[in-house]
């Protein structure tokens, strides 16, 4: 059997703590990721509070959601807050230009999103407009959700039903700015950032962390100018990547139905963000060594051709266990880089991308994505541990080879020694021997999420496909070894 070592378990810190922040989401006003999917407007007949939908923000509280960006994404650069403010029906109708070309009716504004994030208990994270905004604009914003006193500002927001200030922990200037977000060059968008950030200003107690727009995929220079430029502005840096089967925007891959070949392919990018995640640590390190600038993994997932005979500017696709496991190994790599990785955000909460939750008219259905959020709670906040890994066969197709196994542990905040555990291989189980501190492991309990098929998902009809089962198993003769069922994810609490 591969054998599996948790050698640090004694007191004191044995790694870095794990950031709730990366088990973070994204909300965009992108097709139905928002109006449908969370807003249904105070009128309908799906139960709602205050227009929220009851079913979805119900299954998003279960997750504890530590972060949601908002309102995009590439929607972000053409969002004017004052479009969102005051009476629904004065509100201006635009054009969303990125996703769809549709009518966004600006129902859903900074009120109405920072009541969800409320009543979701969760922290907000607000990507402001550098792409075609000004920066006014941009420090009225911040003003008018944070103004104390009695400015001109406040007593808008006060008229508009909110009395005290919001808190805003997270700011972001600008979103792919090498992209939707205007096209600049990392020198010109440093230049850019220096002015703006002047004038993101906020009360003693409620300023938000800084976040300045960074790269994507394998590209560092990103990283390098900004941390070299701004560092001192900026509280993290932001990333990108997506998960293409195929590496081809113009053909990514199926969502249901692909190949073995597909399966791998996809499972093979995380493992290239950790390869360039210690390339943009070695940047940091150097440009940073006081470490006071994190990264914000703020997109990431898988990004699959649209399901057919859905709007392709609303990115509709269906989520499987292939998604799950993307999930996972993801997870263990933000695990591996807790000490710079301090927040990431799946691509996106409902009904876009890789979606934690579908709906349909009034109907909800959990995802394997969703469940390998729910798995991993325990991991929020808790510290990360080394794993020793020995005996782990690559798992080898065509152009890709990736490891069999993939592993993180960690201390949970409430002292439970945790592992999380996935088998990359579509049809081999994997006996695995577990030990802490070399020592015999006495039992594991847990959750195993598999299913039969690679492409298996949760539908309207039968939304239990893909969904956790208890594990148990105990030492025989001084020896715990399990059997790790194929193309699984298994998270354990480890009694050693
Ligand atoms: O998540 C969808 C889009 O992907 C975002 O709007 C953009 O930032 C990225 O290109």
């Amino acid at each position: 059997p591969v054998k599996l070592d948790i050698p640090a378990v004694g007191p004191g810190p044995a790694g870095s703590v794990i950031a709730r922040q990366i088990y973070g989401q994204f909300a965009e006003h992108l097709g139905s990721g928002v109006y449908g999917g969370l807003w249904v407007g105070p009128d309908s007949p799906i139960p709602n509070v205050r227009g929220w939908r009851s079913d979805v923000v119900g299954a998003l509280k279960a997750l504890k959601v530590p972060v949601v960006r908002w309102p995009g994404g590439c929607f972000a650069d053409e969002y004017h807050w004052r479009d969102g403010i005051g009476p629904q029906a004065n509100r201006p109708p635009r054009v969303n230009t990125s996703w769809g070309g549709v009518i966004e009716p600006n129902t859903v504004g900074t009120h109405e999103f920072m009541d969800l994030a409320e009543q979701l208990g969760t922290e907000v994270y607000i990507n402001a407009n550098l792409g075609s905004g000004t920066v006014q604009e941009m420090a009225q914003w911040l003003e008018y959700l944070t103004a104390e006193g009695d400015t001109a500002l406040a007593r808008e927001r006060r008229a508009n039903g909110r009395g005290k200030p919001w808190k805003i922990q997270y700011w972001g200037i600008g979103n792919e700015s090498w992209g939707c977000g205007g096209n600049m060059k990392p020198g010109y968008y440093a230049e850019q950032y220096r002015q703006w950030s002047t004038f993101a200003k906020a009360p003693r107690g409620n300023r938000p962390k800084l976040v300045a727009s960074g790269g994507q995929e394998l590209a560092l220079d990103w990283v390098e100018t900004l941390s070299a430029e701004i560092k001192g502005r900026m509280d993290a840096v932001t990333h990108h990547q997506y998960s293409l089967p195929t590496r081809d925007w113009k053909k990514k891959g199926a969502a249901v139905g692909f190949p073995e070949a597909e399966w791998i392919s996809t499972l093979a990018v995380p493992q290239t963000i950790d390869g360039y995640l210690a390339k943009h640590r070695e940047i940091l390190d150097r440009n940073d060594p006081a470490k006071k600038v994190a990264i914000y993994f703020d997109e990431w997932g898988s990004w699959y051709d649209p399901e057919p005979g859905t709007d392709p500017g609303f990115l509709v696709q269906r989520n499987t266990l292939r998604d799950a496991m993307l999930a996972a190994l993801h997870f263990h790599v933000f695990h591996r880089h807790a000490d710079r990785v301090k927040m990431a955000n799946i691509a996106q909460m409902v009904n876009v991308l890789q979606a934690l939750i579908v709906t349909d008219k009034n109907r909800m259905v959990l995802t394997p994505t969703y469940h390998a959020f729910a798995m991993h709670l325990p991991f929020m906040d808790a510290t990360s541990l080394p794993v020793q890994l020995a005996g782990v066969p690559d798992y080898t197709l065509g152009q890709y080879s990736i490891p069999a196994l993939s592993a993180s542990a960690a201390r949970s905040v409430d002292g439970k020694l945790l592992l999380s555990l996935a088998n990359t291989q579509p049809n081999q189980p994997l006996p695995l021997q577990l030990a802490v501190g070399g020592k015999g492991v006495r039992a594991v309990t847990g959750q195993l999420l598999t299913a039969t098929t690679m492409d298996a998902e949760n539908r309207f009809e039968a939304p239990d496909r893909v969904k956790p089962q208890p594990f148990k198993a105990e030492a025989k003769n001084g020896q715990l070894v399990l059997n790790l069922p194929a193309k699984s994810v298994l998270v354990l609490e480890v009694q050693p």
